[in-house]
């Protein structure tokens, strides 16, 4: 057996690594300035939860899980977290807010799991920063959610357009459903094998049938059968995203992939990224929390899949490169003992910062410190100590001067 990685499991090493770190920044940084609070939720739940939320009937649940049963004597069937929502909406009601203080704004990240079939931008383990939304109906908060998607992506410089839908409630989703069944079954033999279950069991999802896209085009659409009060919904929300300077397109086939979407779904979609190139996905789910047994809170909320977002940034050169801005040699073990001191001083003053190996010969560190691109060598010795110097060589010119160790800092940082 090789101990390599699983497949659509993947490393992130340099550049990848930190794209997923700038983007991954940027939205907790949005999502702090639009008074979100952070939540840790476990990657592991118990798989009732993902059935009940997720849905049974979608794709997530049903093929892409990955599950097991846990040691306890009770066999419970763990499962590895496909999104961060449902966590959230448990978290919620275990600590009693959905009675005691509904109104919550929360954002999180980390890794989500589904056995999909990898491809670039669709992969086993991603990575998800999500934000959800409690007690709100009104339709500013759904405009925000879309003015804050576009509002962390413009920040990144990723170039994307909106698609949004209202998929109805309770009052008029039963009619819209039933006219899909009435669809589907007239259409049946045009329709993939994955349709023919999905035709009784989430007929909303016949819409994204893979077969015939011509054919789910004459398919009936959601927004000819809102009622009143989701039509005057979802025209607000569009009206205030346009206000806010966020255009959205209407995409009346757009669903969503899983069960507990309400009125609004939306997605947003990157240029550059080939198929799989929606970046965040979201929409309200006002039956949930109660659904999972809380209280009868409406919800909201989008999720970002920062790996596709990182591959956006890469192809469009916005990860800069992270080069160090001087790596320090000490000559000898007295000088050691100075440089520890000295390279803790530069870092405080936010310069990054190597310390060499004081085990390898001068010319293999200078060698280093071209592979590694360090802008500057500061080379410690024993008689410039006595004086108070050091050695700055700038690796860019060549040139290498005598500076004073207190003026180091600034002399590295381009201000002497
Ligand atoms: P989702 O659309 O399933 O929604 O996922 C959100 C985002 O995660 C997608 O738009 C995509 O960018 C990314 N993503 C999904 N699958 C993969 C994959 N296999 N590889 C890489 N990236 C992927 C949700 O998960 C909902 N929880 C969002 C939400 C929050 N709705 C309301 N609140």
């Amino acid at each position: 057996m090789e101990l390599t990685r699983l497949r659509g499991f993947r490393d992130l090493l340099g550049a990848d690594a930190r794209a997923m770190a700038i983007a991954e920044d940027r939205a907790r940084e949005i999502a702090l300035s639009y008074n979100f609070l952070e939540i840790r939720i476990p990657a592991l739940e118990r798989i009732e939860l993902f059935a009940r939320s997720t849905g049974e009937t979608s794709d997530v649940v049903e093929k892409q899980m990955y599950s097991f049963a846990d040691r306890d004597e009770a066999g419970t069937i763990v499962a590895l977290r496909p999104e961060g929502t449902p966590g959230v909406v448990r978290a919620y009601i275990e600590a009693g807010l959905d009675r005691s203080d509904p109104e919550q704004r929360l954002f999180y990240s980390g890794p989500v799991f589904r056995r999909e079939r990898p491809q670039k931008g669709r992969y086993r383990q991603f990575y998800q920063f999500g934000v959800e939304v409690f007690g709100r109906t009104d339709p500013a908060c759904d405009a925000e959610m879309l003015i804050m998607s576009d509002e962390i992506l413009k920040g990144l410089g990723v170039v994307s357009r909106c698609e949004i839908n209202s998929i109805g409630d309770a009052a008029c989703r039963p009619a819209f459903r039933a006219a899909l069944i009435e669809w589907g079954r007239a259409h049946l033999e045009q329709l993939c094998t994955d349709c023919h279950n999905r035709i009784d069991r989430n007929p909303l999802r016949l819409l994204d049938c893979k077969i015939d896209a011509k054919l789910a085009a004459t398919a009936p659409s959601s927004l000819d059968y809102l009622c009143d009060d989701c039509r005057v919904h979802f025209d607000s929300v569009r009206s205030l995203a346009t206000a806010a300077g966020v255009e959205t397109t209407i995409n009346p086939r757009l669903v969503r992939g899983l069960d507990y979407y309400t009125r609004t779904a939306f997605e947003f979609m990157a240029e550059g990224l080939g198929a799989q190139s929606t970046v965040i996905g979201g929409g309200r789910y006002d039956g949930l929390v109660e659904a999972m047994g809380g209280a009868a809170i409406a919800g909201i909320g989008f999720g970002m899949g920062i790996d596709r977002i990182a591959i956006a940034l890469e192809a469009a050169g916005l990860v800069p490169s992270a080069k160090p801005d001087a790596i320090v040699i000490a000559m000898g073990a007295n000088a050691l003992a100075n440089a520890v001191v000295m390279v803790r001083e530069l870092r405080r003053k936010s310069l990054r910062i190597e310390l060499a190996s004081p085990e390898r010969k001068l010319k293999a560190l200078l060698g280093r410190a071209a592979k590694i691109g360090a802008r500057f060598a500061v080379i410690v010795g024993d008689n410039e100590l006595a004086r108070g110097v050091v050695q700055l060589k700038n690796l860019e010119s060549g040139q290498q001067s005598e500076v004073s160790a207190a003026d180091l800092a600034r002399a590295i940082a381009g201000e002497a």
